[in-house]
């Protein structure tokens, strides 16, 4: 039976994946951070939910020293893991005149030093057996950029840097290093955007809805599996690509009509301050 270790599993997109890994017969270990006051109701909704070989692991994911103590304790008593998903991330949003050096550290710490700090370690061992599956979330936000994330932009592209180099580096022992870039999907996190914003983002969005965490877990299940072997060093977004549909368009794009209906409604919301 293989083990998967999700970090950030208890959020929104990271209990989605652990439920899909659990679906598939995996033992999982649901991170979260240290005294997270949802713990154990999480873990009682999961059993009671059917979902029984889900546990949870207590560790921060800037702190590397936990990172491998806390892993280190877990592999020691159920073995090791074969299936790695970096899900823990954290916004702090601003514009960069506004963003302050701890919102900056706060965010690079907690979505790309993590990466180091948790990969560091199970690479050894995923070596020696020769199989291992590292997956992590990245956003479309680190390739495009947006507006009020230099941060988090920065972070996410980090990521996809990351999984980009060490694919090569590991590609000969048996172990797939991929990034998956959602963009916005139905969690706290998007939630907690001002509602205006959101609406406007939400309006941009040619489908005209955000993506469930279903549709997040259901990529990352496959990229765990053994039918994904020939895919590594990947970073796949998951989006509604095309623009301009059904009278639709990303607000920032290109589009003469669209942009100018954007614009119009930046005037009004300016206007009515
Ligand atoms: N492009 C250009 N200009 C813009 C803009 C945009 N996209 N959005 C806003 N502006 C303009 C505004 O019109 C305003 O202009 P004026 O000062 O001339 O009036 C100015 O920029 C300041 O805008 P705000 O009022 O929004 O500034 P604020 O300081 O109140 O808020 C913010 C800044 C908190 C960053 C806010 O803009 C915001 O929440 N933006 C959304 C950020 C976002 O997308 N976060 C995603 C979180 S979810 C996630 O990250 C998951 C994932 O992977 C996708």
């Amino acid at each position: 039976m293989r083990i998967a270790l999700v970090t950030g599993g208890m959020g929104g997109i990271g209990t989605a994946i652990c439920k899909r890994f659990a679906e598939t017969g995996m033992t999982v270990i649901a991170n979260c951070l240290p005294a997270y006051p949802r713990k154990e109701a999480w873990l009682a909704k999961m059993a009671a939910d059917g979902y029984r070989t889900v546990q949870a692991a207590e560790f921060d994911v800037t702190d590397l020293v936990a990172c491998r103590d806390v892993i280190g304790a877990h592999t020691k008593e159920i073995g090791p893991i074969d299936v790695l998903v970096n899900g823990a991330g954290i916004t702090r949003d601003a514009t960069f005149r506004k963003l302050g050096a701890e919102d900056w550290h706060a965010v690079i710490n907690s979505n790309l030093n993590s990466l180091f700090n948790v990969t560091k370690q199970v690479i050894d061992g995923m070596s020696e057996r020769g199989w291992g599956r590292i997956i992590s979330l990245s956003s479309v936000n680190g390739t495009r950029g947006q507006f009020g994330q230099t941060n988090y932009s920065a972070a996410k592209a980090g990521a996809a840097g990351f999984s980009k180099a060490l694919a090569q580096e590991v590609v000969r022992k048996g172990i797939t290093v991929n990034c998956v870039s959602p963009g916005y999907v139905d969690t706290d996190m998007v939630r907690a955007i001002r509602t205006e914003v959101r609406q406007s983002i939400i309006d941009g969005i040619p489908m005209g809805r955000l993506a469930s965490v279903e549709e997040i877990a259901a990529l990352v299940a496959f990229l765990a599996s053994d039918e994904a072997g020939y895919i590594t060093g990947a970073n796949i977004p998951i989006m509604v690509a095309c623009t301009c549909m059904a009278n639709r368009c990303d607000p920032q794009s290109v589009c003469a009509r669209h942009s100018i209906r954007y614009w119009m409604r930046i005037m009004v919301q300016r206007i009515t301050r």
